[in-house]
């Protein structure tokens, strides 16, 4: 089965995709690899021994069939398989592969699978390694008569997934260049010069589910009189594909030396396109060539865009003999991403042979592969120049493959017995493509870097490719944390003036956990280059650009919890109103916890939202970081709420734009730390209002005790006093946060203040007019009695004080007559009316419009509170008191009806109170 013309061709098909790397043994065995290492003469690069060693198989009687390389991690594929002894076209229906990492550990899976019987007999088989769970296996199959292509998905656990139609027959599927981004397959066009595409998904991490993206059609250029001879796929650096057609003019059409006999065109299906653009032109000839070959195309390292073998089979007259010989010539094309040709030239052949291969080096250059008793490889530059490098190998190899990552041919000598024999030799690099990354790969860095730099090896443009940041996980078998995300063109980024370096700034986010992995990813097409605007190559693979940070600084200091307050879009609020506002919260902590990351228990929530006032449609939602448990391993509070605050001000490119709930946050509006005293000092304020109550109850049983104990009355004017003290703090701090409440804030402090003005002064002229005493009392104290009147501006009631006797001292004794204590007494019930009662209302209308509430408002309503609690026992205690009083003098009236008017009056006028 496995003849050596088979064998020798090359499988470089896949050589540029990239692939799984996994270095779990899964029959994990022992490795039998033994190095001798020998000095090639003709090499005078960098590397310039070869490498042997020696694959064992552990069962016996499997033979190779097939290798793969793979240029992102240097990784090889070996498929072995048992020959069929009857049928020597044929294989027998098991899957045996072995995965060798690059540094050499190998992973044995040998599938309790078995091949569809059309596949292996004869052998029309190919595997297509998707992700580092999954593969697929590609054979034809035919269903009603009808031929096609399908695909096998299986994950390396030995099971296998879902069968998939992927196209007719003879059709090419390949993997994008950009791993994530699926694999197509391309059909073979009609007669019409469609070829119908369609891509398909990578498998699901977990099902392993191959889903269809999107499908169309290549259509080759509708020219008459033009047959499509061939045509040929290659890979796009943006992760697409491209399609190349090769037409020829028919000519029974006729001759005319001007006409273009062959025309070569290509047609770019770009990634994010759902359909390939319209045909270039790169090539025509209008030499009447026998065929024109193209060998493959490949995408170059430093942007100068996509180069081509090409092959022309000629057929030249000798003039001396008149005899014909068909002679090939060997082309190179490059042509760009816009379709335009930007080299075509001839390269040499120092084989002097047709039977060659030509392959395109990673490292610049060509490989010229002249197959033959003895396997010889010549080295050729950009310009296809030979070099005068020519590499052998022994007749003894049968197999041969090239690791692109790092120059590298692989040849395999016959089997014998369960001995595979490899040996690797290295070719020189022409270029050296080696970007230069700040931080260095597996660098420790300070968390607090501002910016991370490539310094790239031509003069570069920012592109519409993204740059991402992730961390990796410690547990494998859970994604990565993405940091940060964002495309060359989106303004963060910037060019040195030097045109190569670019400078990648970093949220203070991203490195947000002490003594952890981190790597880079770099799109392909985050840079152009300047000169041609080709798209670059990056990073694609992780593990390449790594660096970790430092460990946590032991001097943490303690921060207590803080409060944030963040606002929802509109989405999320009509999605927050709509669904359970407790599953709302706790589905945003469990997010926050895994993009920040942090524990969970670190993120709290009291549940109040509001409404924004300045944006009506959207909602507040409050959160609360709490204090950290142990400081030796778990962030502050006040490094957690930084940390989310950078999130959601760089929403959009970070993890938070990716989830559910978090999705929803409004990042123009900053996450801003609030206090909430009321909470802080709750205890604070309910020690206030218990005080304050305890000392109204106190007040009454002293008076009801002794009725003419005047000294409580105390209480009350500081009550008063106290009241007037927060709500002035009120309308001068507070109230700006509610412009809505500022009117009636106004006129409910400034009315009270001027009826309470109005009636002291009416008590005072009326007193001073009729009360000899009380104008006495005001000459001895003018000074106090003139602060009298302002205080009395407060309440009114606080004249009271002034007649209370207090302590029995002189200016507590004013003589009011019995008219002012009437006035004293409405007046302090016209204000539960328009001051108490108005601001009570106020303040509980500030604390439904704003979310942070502090102690002003907090003391405000407490006070007020007790002010009303006061006045109405206070009120209804002397009405009380008043009427026991009366009662008990009428009823001692009534005994003894000696006492004069005079007294009958004295006692009235005590119950004025
Ligand atoms: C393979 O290696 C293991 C241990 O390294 C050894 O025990 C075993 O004999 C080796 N097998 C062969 C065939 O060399
Ligand atoms: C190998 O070395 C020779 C001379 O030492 C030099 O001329 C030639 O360019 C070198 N080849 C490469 C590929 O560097
Ligand atoms: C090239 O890569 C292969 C696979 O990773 C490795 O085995 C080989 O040693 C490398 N060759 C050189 C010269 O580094
Ligand atoms: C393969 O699977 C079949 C059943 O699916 C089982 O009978 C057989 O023993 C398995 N063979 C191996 C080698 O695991
Ligand atoms: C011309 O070359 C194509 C490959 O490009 C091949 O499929 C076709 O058979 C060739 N035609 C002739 C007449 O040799
Ligand atoms: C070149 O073309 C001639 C005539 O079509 C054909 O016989 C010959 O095999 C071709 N050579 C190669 C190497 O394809
Ligand atoms: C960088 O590129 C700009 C134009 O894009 C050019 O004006 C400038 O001179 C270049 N700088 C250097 C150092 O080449």
């Amino acid at each position: 089965m496995f003849n050596s013309k088979m064998l020798i061709t090359f499988v470089c098909l896949l050589s540029i995709c990239c692939f799984f790397a996994s270095s779990q043994n899964v029959l994990s065995s022992s490795q039998n690899i033994s190095s001798s290492q020998t000095t090639s003469l003709q090499d005078n690069s960098t590397s310039t021994q070869d490498i042997s060693f020696i694959y064992e198989e552990p069962i016996n009687g499997l033979k190779l069939y097939n290798t793969y390389t793979f240029s992102l991690d240097g990784s090889l594929m070996i498929w072995m398989a048992f020959e069929d002894e009857d049928h020597p076209a044929c294989m027998l229906p098991y899957l045996h592969l072995r995965f060798m990492d690059k540094a050499g550990k190998i992973k044995y899976m040998d599938f309790n699978y078995t091949l569809p019987a059309e596949a292996i007999c004869p052998i029309n088989i190919d595997i297509l390694p998707l992700t580092n769970n999954y593969a697929m296996i590609i054979y034809v199959k035919s269903n009603n008569g009808v031929k096609g292509k399908y695909g096998i998905i299986i994950n390396y656990s030995n099971e296998s997934i879902n069968e998939i139609y992927l196209g007719n027959a003879d059709g090419f599927v390949g993997r994008s260049i950009v791993p994530y981004k699926g694999f197509i397959n391309i059909e073979k066009p009609d007669k019409e010069g469609i070829a119908i595409w369609r891509w398909f998904s990578l498998p699901d991490i977990i099902t392993g589910e191959v889903v269809k993206q999107k499908n169309g059609e290549f259509h080759a250029p509708n020219i008459l009189s033009y047959t499509l001879v061939d045509s040929l796929n290659f890979l796009l650096v943006d992760g697409g594909f491209g399609f190349m057609y090769i037409l020829k003019y028919d000519e029974t059409k006729g001759s005319d030396p001007n006409l273009q006999y062959w025309r070569v065109y290509v047609s770019f299906l770009r990634e994010d396109a759902d359909s390939p653009t319209i045909p270039y032109l790169v090539y025509q000839t209008t030499e009447r060539l026998n065929n024109i070959t193209i060998n493959s195309c490949t995408t170059t390292y430093n942007a100068e865009g996509y180069v081509c073998t090409m092959a022309l089979n000629n057929t030249v007259m000798n003039k001396k003999n008149n005899k014909s010989r068909t002679e090939i010539n060997y082309y190179q094309l490059r042509f760009l991403s816009t379709g335009a040709l930007e080299q075509l030239n001839k390269i040499s052949n120092p084989t002097n042979n047709a039977d060659i291969d030509l392959e395109i080096l990673y490292y610049g250059g060509f490989l010229m592969e002249h197959i033959h008793s003895t396997m010889d490889f010549y080295l050729l530059d950009n310009n296809g120049n030979y070099m005068q490098l020519r590499e052998s190998f022994g007749p003894e190899f049968f197999h041969f493959n090239i690791f692109h990552i790092n120059n590298t041919i692989v040849g395999i000598k016959n089997q014998s017995n369960n001995k595979l024999e490899f040996l690797l030799k290295s070719i020189p690099r022409l270029n050296n493509r080696r970007h230069i990354y700040m931080p260095a790969i597996n660098e420790v860095i300070d968390p607090s870097i501002k910016e991370i730099i490539i310094k790239y090896t031509i003069p570069v443009k920012l592109s519409t490719a993204n740059v991402s940041i992730f961390q990796q996980s410690d547990d494998p078998s859970k994604p990565d944390l993405l940091r940060q995300t964002f495309s060359g063109d989106h303004k963060l980024c910037t060019v040195g003036s030097d045109n190569y370096t670019v400078h990648i700034p970093i949220f203070e986010s991203t490195f947000s956990q002490p003594n952890s992995s981190y790597y880079v990813l770099v799109d392909n097409n985050f840079v152009i280059s300047q000169e041609r605007d080709e798209p670059l190559m990056g990073i694609i693979k992780k593990n390449i650009w790594t660096f970790s940070t430092k460990p946590l600084n032991m001097l943490v200091q303690h921060s207590n919890s803080v409060a944030g307050l963040l606002r929802l879009n509109e989405e999320g609020s009509l999605k927050f109103l709509q669904m359970n506002h407790s599953v709302f919260f706790k589905s945003m902590i469990q997010e926050f916890s895994k993009v920040i990351p942090v524990n969970e228990q670190r993120i709290s929530t009291s549940g109040i939202w509001k409404y924004d006032t300045t944006s009506p449609k959207k909602i507040l939602l409050t959160f609360k970081i709490n204090e950290a448990k142990d400081h030796a391993i778990e962030p502050n509070s006040q490094m957690i709420f930084e940390i989310l605050r950078t999130l959601i001000k760089q929403k959009r490119f970070t993890a938070l734009s990716s989830n559910e709930y978090t999705s929803l946050i409004d990042e123009s509006a900053p996450f801003i730390m609030t206090r909430n005293y009321f909470e802080e000092y709750h205890s604070l304020i309910i020690i206030f209002i218990v005080g304050s109550i305890v000392l109204i109850i106190l007040y009454i049983l002293a008076r009801l005790k002794n009725p003419e104990a005047r000294n409580f009355v105390i209480f009350e004017t500081w009550f008063i006093i106290q009241d007037f003290a927060v709500d002035l703090a009120f309308v001068l701090l507070k109230v700006n946060n509610t412009p809505h409440l500022k009117i009636p804030t106004m006129i409910f402090f400034i009315l009270p203040i001027v009826i309470n003005i109005l009636l002291a002064i009416n008590i005072f002229v009326s007193e001073m007019a009729t009360n000899p005493s009380f104008s006495k009392w005001v000459k001895e104290s003018l000074p106090l009695s003139s602060m009298c009147t302002l205080f009395s501006a407060i309440d009114i009631q606080i004249l009271n004080t002034l007649s209370s006797d207090l302590f029995g001292l002189k200016i507590f004794s004013i003589p009011l007559t019995q008219r002012s204590k009437k006035i004293m007494l409405w007046g302090s019930i016209i204000n539960i009316f328009i001051e108490d009662v108005p601001q009570i209302i106020i303040q509980g209308l500030y604390y439904n419009s704003v979310i942070t509430y502090d102690l002003i408002p907090s003391l405000a309503i407490a006070s007020g509170g007790l002010i009303i609690l006061n006045k109405l026992i206070l009120r209804s205690y002397h009405a009380l008191i008043r009427w026991i009083h009366r009662r008990d003098k009428i009823n001692e009236y009534n005994k003894n009806r000696r006492l004069s008017a005079a007294s009958i009056r004295s006692i009235r006028s005590n119950f004025g109170n």
